[in-house]
């Protein structure tokens, strides 16, 4: 370590310690600090500053340092390290460590702001910073620390931006006061039946309360509750813990879940929970309690107001409440911090709740939360609780069959080859692409721009993208048996439950559009039932006796909604005037009759339409449609020309993006966009 030849050391940028509240350390200094002596000056600086500029932080009133005061060989930090784990720190770093709690403790600021791992770790010891970022902690000399993540961790993950800006808004309000201040909050663990049925009955006499469980190997080891009346407080009630088993006898349990059920089927009583979906299934299943009333989650609610950030609770602890980090505690060995988590669990979400439902109304998207997402949870509980009808016996037969055909398709892809190529493995699919073994399309090479670095690619896309390219008869047939696997390892080998059904679990938060998703259950039985391919596989689901699967499906449901959107009114004509819509549409873009639309005319306008709505460029559009770029940019700009309308509403829409950095849909769902402006 002595050996590294450092460049010069940048210290810190003091301001008038007299009055300094605010301590922000950084990292160690790049290239640009190091030239100009001056921490935080360079690419990480200028989104630090725009940071503090949003939040009201003067950076002139701040004392800015880092963890390490010179540049690293490379800006590789993991040389201050003994090991690759980064977990012992040379002793070069922890002489960084120590002259940075002297500068603290010489500063004592009100607030320290640590910004990323390494400042976290510096000041208070403590490891994961997208855990603890937003907690306010003490360092070991009773400091307040509030970490967050670091300005370059957010150039490199946009996202991150809105996390940082709660932080420094939390920082700024703490620098006003030295002191921890945390709400008391108190919790009951009911060990004894008794302490739990008398708390439960007083909780039947509340209007609206939180529930949480938790769960391991298929039952409910305990529930807690909190309620509206007072906010500050939770109770748990234990069944049971790993080895030391059932905590009560027969006869108290059941008397306990009888309590239970009450309060949570009762119409008269309000519930909050968080992703409340899960709970709600997991108690019908395995207790039989049907939930009722359950009026408001917090997850769906913060998917209302921030369609693309974090959903899980602790992030919304850490935002809209003073509790630190606390969910590293569900692993705890011993009970009682178990069943103390499950209480905070349930205290936490009845105060976000509160403040969630204030927050809704005031943006006035109380009603659309009713409306539009909260209504989905029941049907789509009973969906998920009911599932589908499955066709074992043609099942087994259609494994079979494409079993046989990939297994020929191996083959022949192994003749073509020389060798055996397994489709699955990225490692020698890559080889095999671009290696001068295989086909050696170095040249077309496929890359993929992954946070922060930029890969080689050979998956799917870049597959069929080479395959258009070269018509290469060898990607075809890894084509057709990576779709063969698909289709196997989907649908054929999906496991059913034990009643031979098939079911999912559906995610109301499960796209940052605002459109539900759907995937495996948490049994880890089914599979994503949205988008079960056309042909063969469909078959395989089957009504129950006397019901019919229906089918509906409105032609060109998109392009209509654009045609209102847009105000296109010519487009909108062709769809009131019913009739072969491409064929119209086609007449239009190609100034020809009706009558005399080709065939090929009819399905290049239904292209253009769908590559329109979606703002896709000429490129994507030609490799989509399988036509040159130029052709592909002509045809596009003779659409627009055609409706000029979606142009100008593509337009409308592109700006509002980029003044407001929101969208609201006619509907009234509202999605703040945070990543970097793209097209
Ligand atoms: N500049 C600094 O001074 N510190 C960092 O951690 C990053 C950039």
């Amino acid at each position: 370590m002595q050996d590294i030849q450092y460049s010069q050391q940048v210290p810190p940028q003091i301001s008038n310690l007299e009055k300094v509240k605010i301590v922000i350390v950084g990292e160690c200094p790049n290239e640009t600090e190091v030239k100009e002596a001056k921490p935080f000056c360079g690419m990480s600086g200028r989104v630090l500053d725009e940071i503090l500029r949003e939040v009201g932080i003067d950076r002139e009133q701040c004392y800015i340092t880092n963890v390490v005061q010179v540049r690293p060989p490379s800006n590789n930090f993991g040389v201050f390290y003994e090991d690759k784990g980064q977990k012992k720190p040379t002793e070069y770093l922890s002489s960084c460590y120590r002259r940075l709690h002297e500068e603290l403790t010489n500063i004592n600021p009100n607030i320290i702001i640590a910004c990323g791992e390494q400042a976290l770790r510096a000041t208070t010891g403590l490891t994961g910073i997208s855990h603890w970022r937003g907690s306010v902690v003490s360092n070991p000399a009773g400091q307040k620390v509030l970490p967050t993540y670091h300005p370059a961790s957010v150039l490199r993950e946009w996202k991150q931006r809105s996390a940082v800006i709660c932080d420094f808004t939390k920082a700024r309000k703490e620098s006003e006061f030295p002191e921890i201040r945390q709400t008391n909050r108190t919790y009951d663990v009911c060990y004894l039946a008794n302490d739990a049925i008398r708390y439960l009955t007083l909780l039947k006499e509340e209007k609206y309360v939180s529930f949480d469980i938790e769960t391991e190997t298929n039952q409910v080891t305990c529930i807690a509750f909190g309620c509206s009346s007072r906010p500050n407080w939770a109770v748990c009630i234990p069944f049971w813990f790993g080895a030391s088993g059932s905590l009560h006898s027969a006869e108290a349990e059941q008397q306990l879940w009888s309590l239970i059920k009450e309060i949570l089927e009762s119409t008269q009583i309000r519930k909050c929970a968080q992703n409340g979906m899960y709970d709600v299934e997991f108690l019908q299943r395995t207790t039989g309690i049907e939930v009722r009333n359950f009026t408001f989650d917090t997850m769906l609610a913060f998917h209302v107001l921030q369609l693309e950030l974090e959903k899980g609770l602790g992030f919304l602890v850490s935002i809209y409440t003073d509790q630190p980090y606390y969910k590293h505690l569900i692993k705890a060995p011993d009970m009682d911090t178990y069943f103390r988590y499950n209480a905070t669990d349930a205290c936490l979400t009845m105060e976000i709740a509160l403040k969630l439902e204030r927050e809704l109304h005031d943006e006035k998207l109380y009603e659309f939360y009713v409306t539009y997402v909260h209504s989905m949870v029941y049907p789509l509980l009973s969906m998920q609780r009911r599932g589908v009808k499955f066709d074992e016996d043609s099942r087994r037969a259609l494994k079979r069959e494409y079993s046989q055909l990939r297994d020929m398709l191996q083959d022949k892809l192994n003749m073509l080859v020389g060798r055996e190529l397994n489709t699955n493995s990225p490692k020698q699919m890559k080889e095999w692409l671009y290696g001068k073994d295989g086909l050696n399309l170095k040249e077309k090479l496929k890359k993929r721009k992954g946070t922060g670095e930029t890969t080689v690619a050979a998956d799917e896309e870049a597959i069929e993208d080479l395959y258009r390219e070269t018509k290469n008869e060898s990607l075809r047939t890894v084509l057709q048996i990576r779709e063969k696997n698909k289709l196997l390892s989907t649908y054929l080998d999906v496991r059913l439950d034990e009643d031979k059904r098939i079911r999912c679990s559906y995610l109301i938060t499960g796209t940052e559009t605002g459109r539900i998703s759907s995937r495996t259950t948490l049994r880890g039985t089914g599979t994503n039932l949205q988008n079960i391919p056309d042909g063969s596989i469909r078959s395989l689901f089957v009504p129950d006796t006397g019901y019919a699967f229906i089918n509906a499906d409105l032609s060109q449901a998109e392009a209509r909604v654009v045609a209102y959107l847009a105000g296109e009114l010519s487009l909108i004509k062709v769809f009131e005037s019913g009739g072969d819509i491409h064929r119209k549409n086609a007449a239009n873009i190609f100034k020809v009759p009706e009558e005399a639309v080709t065939y090929e005319q009819r399905s290049m306008a239904k292209r253009i339409v769908h590559a329109s709505n979606y703002g896709m460029g000429p490129i994507t559009f030609a490799k989509n449609a399988g036509i040159q770029v130029a052709e592909a940019r002509r045809l596009l700009n003779q659409y627009f020309a055609t409706y000029p309308g979606i142009v100008n509403w593509h337009i409308g829409v592109k700006s509002r993006v980029k003044q407001s950095r929101k969208l609201v849909s006619p509907f009234g769902r509202v999605r703040y966009f945070y990543n970097r402006r793209d097209e």
